[in-house]
């Protein structure tokens, strides 16, 4: 197969580890720990795995005896950079342990586990995807372990490969589900033990003990050398403002990292929408007041940051969301009278006469496109695919419509044109960064060496991340103690905690003070690419989230 000559030189990068992990080491065990809330009711649903301690491997003890240990591993839900060098970490550090252990990856995700389709991992095969991006390896997939059913027919392709531990790479439900196995199969007394890692370019997935999720660093690396490059083309045309939808499905990580990186003259933070409860009119009033504050200093350009999660966050829209999805569900009178209809406007005034008076008020003021995203993009359970959603040219039309009315005021004497990006899949699958490629490499290390000391319901943890590789810390957290209660569907479930932006933060804090000079300078800032080698300033900076919030920058 041809590689390009990066990747051939990237496949001799020796990924860091943890200086612990170069000598002899020993596992400390801190406090039996507590969820962060409701622990009545977790440790009810969790009484095997509930209440177990934070461990940390510290330097130090005699070497341990370990016979040779067969591991499986699955890859849960989106991409994120960095996931085949948490493979390789595994396949290392158990090898580590003893040379003729063994590690088996299940294809396509969970579902590889359940519907019994998995390969060996060799060191041949591996060989050829260290420190690449992608998934590819194993693939993944976003099937949700969750019934006992799919965990007895894991448990026979286990048994069957004499795998006696699973190491998931996921997101907070994934790693949520892993929780729910490994205490399945504790009770069981199925002898198989499951370890967690925590995986997502969206970075929602941290707490006091993850402070961040793999791929975060390159995923933003990547948007914020895009956005970078965008930003140099308008100040260059200065005729255009570009308006960019970032990933993200629910939190504005990954916007407000990629704003802090590069400094447009408007970021919107969801999080904030919804603490000020602010409605669509606010938002666009805010961006037209931006947009017509740079045109009266003759800037008729700029950029523009909307995070993808942004439309559930306005409560407005999130309740005419809401109202759309009960309206729309298959085999009613609306929805079947809905199909019949052909005609756009009598369709759109189908449905504005059967919302809400509020809600059908925030229809109609939806341009037409979107508002026939609203009812037609739908999933198989009838509901609004919010994804699908171009929040960005929804903004920017409705910009444009206001700056009309502002125009006419006399509010506004200049141009307006824009264009539209979405920026998501271009980062999921980068190379991994320096940082993502040591931590991943580190926190499936991590994990094999929890599997090694037989630890079950515990999530990987590699800490002290802004310091260099040597001091980071290794240990295990367990699942449990990240968890508390949420409404899901309808019914109240124990999950891990999702990590929205804080407004209290330092990354929020510090984006809040400078941007209205970014709104009206031209503050860009031009990250450029990625590099791999060069001084360590350049290739090993992580993001200013995680710098921010440890206060070190
Ligand atoms: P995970 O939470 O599974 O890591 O996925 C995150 C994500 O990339 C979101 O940012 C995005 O909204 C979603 O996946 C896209 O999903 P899909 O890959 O199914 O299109």
């Amino acid at each position: 197969m041809k590689i390009s000559p990066l990747q051939l030189e990237r496949a001799n990068y020796q990924p860091k580890l943890p200086g612990t992990f170069k000598g002899a080491f020993r596992l400390a065990e801190g406090k039996p720990a507590h969820s962060v809330a409701d622990r009545e009711e977790i440790r009810d649903q969790f009484p095997q795995t509930y209440g177990m301690p934070v461990v940390t491997f510290t330097e130090g003890g005699g070497s341990k005896e370990h016979g040779p240990v067969r591991v499986g591993v699955i890859l849960s839900g989106g991409q994120a950079p960095g996931g085949h060098n948490v493979v390789a970490g595994i396949f290392d550090g158990i090898r580590k342990l003893h040379p003729d252990s063994r590690l088996y990856g299940f294809l396509g995700g969970p579902d590889g586990l359940i519907r019994h389709r998995y390969m060996e991992i060799t060191a041949g095969y591996l060989e050829g995807f260290r420190n690449t991006g992608g998934f590819d390896i194993i693939g993944s997939g976003r099937t949700k372990l969750e019934e006992p059913e799919q965990f007895d027919k894991g448990l026979a392709i286990l048994k069957e490969l004499g795998i006696e531990a699973l190491v998931i790479i996921g997101g907070d439900d994934s790693n949520t589900n892993a929780c729910v196995l490994a205490e399945y199969y504790l009770t069981k007394g199925a002898g198989v033990r499951v370890i967690g890692c925590p995986k997502t370019i969206d970075g929602d997935l941290k707490n006091e003990m993850i402070e961040t999720s793999f791929g975060f660093d390159t995923a933003t690396k990547v948007y914020s050398e895009l956005i970078g490059n965008i930003a140099r083309d308008a100040n260059s045309a200065k005729k255009y403002w570009h308006f960019i939808k970032l990933m993200g499905r629910s939190a504005s990580h990954i916007g407000l990292e990629c704003a802090l990186q590069t400094q447009p003259n408007i970021c919107l933070v969801s999080e904030e929408v919804a603490e000020k409860k602010q409605t669509l009119r606010d938002i666009v009033e805010y961006m037209a007041g931006v947009v017509a504050g740079r045109a009266s200093r003759g800037l008729n350009f700029g950029v523009a940051l909307v995070p993808e999660g942004l439309i559930e966050f306005i409560p407005e829209m999130n309740l005419l969301i809401r109202e759309l999805n009960d309206l729309l569900v298959e085999g009613t009178a609306t929805e079947e009278q809905f199909r019949k209809t052909t005609d756009e406007d009598e369709r759109r005034e189908l449905i504005a006469s059967r919302l809400s008076a509020a809600s059908a008020g925030v229809y109609r003021s939806l341009p037409e496109g979107i508002a026939n995203q609203l009812t037609l993009d739908r999933d198989p359970h009838g509901n609004v695919q919010v994804s699908l959603i171009q929040t960005e040219v929804l903004l920017g039309e409705m910009v444009k419509k206001r700056l009309a009315e502002m125009k006419a005021a006399g509010l506004f004497n200049g141009k307006f044109s824009t264009q539209y990006h979405f920026f998501g899949y271009e980062g999921r699958c980068a190379a991994p960064s320096n940082f993502d490629a040591d931590y991943c490499y580190s926190l499936g290390y991590t994990a094999a060496m929890l599997v090694g000391e037989g630890k079950t319901g515990y999530m990987a943890s590699v800490r002290n991340l802004t310091k260099p590789a040597e001091a980071w810390k290794a240990g295990g957290v367990p699942v449990t103690m990240m968890m508390n209660m949420e409404r899901r569907h309808g019914q109240l479930k124990p999950v891990i905690q999702k990590a929205l932006v804080r407004l209290d933060g330092g990354p929020f804090r510090y984006f809040a003070e400078k941007r209205a000079e970014w709104a009206v300078e031209t503050s860009f800032v031009y990250p450029g690419p990625i590099q791999y080698f060069g001084p360590p300033e350049v290739c090993d900076q992580t993001t200013l989230t995680l710098r921010l919030e440890q206060g070190e920058a």
